[in-house]
């Protein structure tokens, strides 16, 4: 995939030059910042970054939005995911406050590095605070995962992604919907469907998730516990359906109801709240375990009778897998997951999360509105093109 260009078109980092036919010629290297801090992020760089380095340099920052073992190290580690060359430990406290310290430490990083092209993922605190410290210091900003609206600014994230986006060079869509929603906002001349780098990752991941990795989890305490052999698989930490003991009850109480066990890990932030809950009502139904890892929810996906989450990703690798899922929130946010019950809202209601399960679903193992597993590479070509 190497690219030669001519001398007079370069305007990028140049690195060697080689001599072909008697004419100079000269490889191109960019120096690609690439900005990550959360979960999400550290799946979709491990896809990238394995192509990427291939033929350009990458500095990886961690901004340390997710910094327990769980939620980061165990990340790198597991996906070999090369170690950040700068780690700002900036974490917690509010989205202001978060997005305002990431982004003082980000601007020095900036002026240091002097990168070619700024790289984020996604919509979280960590991708605004680099897109908006890397637009003022006319680095060109470029957005995977681009083009997401689920039409509330209510939702912490979709402030952070519709910023994102207006303020970058290059938008890279996982999927055509997205590609409609930067059209509709004037952004089609900079934008481009890739395919999405979550299903690149299941792609190349998935063979790895045998049900080895879930005969066992910690549970809260730290106990190693067994696991069951058919259960149904829950995530739930969004802020919306976390904040208050009504609904995280709610959604719990469906769980209990269920006609097998429930395997929920737990985001650290609710854990001490969850289990409070799940104690108070006596639930038995549903396992509460510490977070696990990437290659670990996978195979709890693959082998899981069906999946009730919040989550943005897990929704995908539902998808990916043709496993059915009840999303636990107001919003469609990938509406291509939502065809033949495969994919449906419920509120945070016992009796919606119940009659959403049991509907029938329908496959269609041809559909794949998430691209070709080669999402990865299209980002890096498009990273090297020209931008504004
Ligand atoms: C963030 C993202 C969300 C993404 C999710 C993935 C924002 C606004 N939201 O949500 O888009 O889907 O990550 O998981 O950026 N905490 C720990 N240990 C950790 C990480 C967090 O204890 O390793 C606690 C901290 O008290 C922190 C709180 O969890 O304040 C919330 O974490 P935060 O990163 O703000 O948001 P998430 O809910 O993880």
């Amino acid at each position: 995939m190497t690219k030669w260009h001519n001398r007079a078109t370069i305007n990028i980092l140049i690195d060697r030059r080689i001599l072909i036919c008697g004419f100079e010629t000269e490889e191109v290297s960019m120096k690609i910042l690439t900005v990550i801090g959360a979960r999400p992020q550290f799946i979709k760089a491990a896809a990238v970054s394995r192509i990427l380095r291939k033929h350009h340099t990458e500095i990886l920052v961690h901004t340390g939005q997710h910094y327990d073992y769980a939620m980061s190290d165990l990340f790198f580690d597991e996906l070999h995911i090369p170690k950040p060359d700068y780690n700002l430990g900036i974490s917690g406290g509010g989205h202001g406050s978060m997005t305002g310290r990431m982004m003082i430490a980000l601007e020095e990083v900036m002026q240091q590095v002097q990168p070619d092209r700024l790289l984020v993922y996604g919509d979280t605190n960590s991708t605004l605070a680099a897109a908006l410290t890397g637009v003022k210091l006319h680095i060109p900003v470029c957005h995977a995962e681009a083009g997401i609206r689920i039409g509330t600014l209510k939702n912490p994230e979709e402030v952070n992604r519709i910023c994102t986006d207006h303020v970058s060079a290059l938008l890279m869509a996982s999927t055509e919907s997205s590609m409609d929603f930067l059209r509709r906002e004037g952004l089609a001349e900079r934008a481009v469907f890739v395919g999405d780098p979550m299903y690149d990752a299941f792609v190349y991941y998935q063979t790895r998730c045998s049900r080895e990795l879930i005969k066992t989890a910690e549970d809260l305490n730290g106990q190693r516990i067994p696991l069951p052999e058919c259960y149904y698989y829950l995530t739930c930490h969004r802020q919306e359906n976390t904040n208050t003991d009504k609904k995280i009850q709610q959604i719990l109480a469906a769980a209990e109801q269920l006609d097998a066990p429930v395997i929920y890990p737990v985001h650290p932030r609710s854990a001490e709240h969850v289990r409070r809950i799940a104690d108070k009502n006596s639930f038995k139904n549903v396992l509460l375990i510490r977070p696990v890892s990437y290659l670990t929810s996978i195979a709890l996906v693959k082998h899981a009778k069906k999946i009730i989450t919040d989550s943005g990703g897990l929704q995908r690798e539902a998808f990916f897998a043709q496993k059915q899922c009840v999303t636990v929130f107001n919003h469609v946010i990938w509406p291509e997951t939502m065809c033949g019950n495969r994919n449906q809202l419920a509120k945070p209601e016992t009796a919606d999360i119940l009659q959403k399960l049991s509907a029938v679903q329908k496959t269609d193992p041809d559909y794949m509105p998430f691209g070709d597993g080669h999402a990865a590479e299209k980002i890096v070509s498009e990273l090297e093109k020209e931008l504004p």
